[in-house]
């Protein structure tokens, strides 16, 4: 489905009925990230995954690109669908911009689900090598950008073992225009530290990472498990950084108990 919002087109999909879970995918991806996630909760809950701008098939403008605009385009989506509350769960880029997402709009978060994500900003040399990312991008398009990011996003024996997986990954960067790439680099390059906030987070959390994710390692997850006052961790074994798609199972098996319990009459 496509809607308009913030003056774009943003396309999603709702899939399911009952307690709404939306889903933030990661860079450079999109909303078919979730597609496993989606076929097996929409039975039991109702499923929202968005393109986020500059992804996939909604539009991916010359500007502007923040995490805070990503986090307003949602919020917009959400008033358009009459979704008051819902559980948010976003992976890696998809956590960073719920962070922004909590800043403004708590009110809408009933729980938050925090996958291979971390709450720190980027350091001096991470935000160079960002901008040599754009470059990258700019000068050699996407599949340049997919060569460079499938070994940070999966494990090396899923690399040598699951060929249909790695070409789902690297199909959906390739999707992507240049101007979404390099505008999703400068919104991480430039995002606050986030870690101030954590110990504000008042809605239950549930963290996820894999235990041989290098991007966002399971020191990044116990540091937010440590900070957010209700939070649990869960460590995916043989996942690297797409943890959902790697391991589907627990990953699933985990979201359901979470919004399970979230879900009781309190
Ligand atoms: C992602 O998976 O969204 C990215 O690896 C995040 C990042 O580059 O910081």
């Amino acid at each position: 489905m496509q809607t308009q919002v913030n003056g774009i087109t943003i396309a999603y999909n709702d899939r399911g009925a009952g307690r709404p879970i939306v889903f933030l995918h990661a860079f450079p991806l999109n909303r078919t990230m979730w597609a496993t996630q989606e076929h097996a909760l929409s039975s039991r809950f109702r499923v929202i995954t968005i393109d986020l701008r500059g992804h996939g098939e909604s539009d991916a403008p010359l500007w502007r690109y923040t995490l805070e605009q990503s986090a307003d385009d949602v919020n917009a989506l959400l008033d358009q669908l009459a979704i008051q509350q819902a559980i948010f769960a976003g992976l890696s880029m998809g956590g960073y911009i719920l962070f922004a997402f909590y800043r403004k709009y708590a009110v809408r978060v009933k729980g938050l689900i925090l996958a291979d994500t971390r709450a720190q900003a980027d350091t001096a040399e991470g935000k160079d090598g960002r901008f040599q990312m754009a470059q990258t991008a700019y000068k050699k398009g996407p599949t340049a950008i997919a060569d460079i990011m499938i070994p940070k996003l999966l494990s090396p024996t899923t690399i040598q073992t699951s060929t249909a997986l790695v070409q789902q990954v690297r199909a959906m960067i390739e999707g992507n225009q240049i101007s979404g790439i390099a505008g999703d680099l400068m919104a991480m390059a430039e995002r606050p530290d986030s870690v101030p906030l954590l110990k504000q987070i008042t809605c239950p959390s549930q963290i996820i990472v894999g235990e041989l994710d290098q991007a966002t390692p399971p020191s990044d997850a116990k540091l937010m498990a440590d900070q957010i006052p209700d939070a649990h961790l869960a460590i995916i074994p043989q996942a690297a950084h797409l943890t959902n798609l790697e391991q589907p199972e627990p990953f699933n098996h985990i979201v359901a108990n979470f919004v399970s319990e979230l879900s009781k009459p309190s």
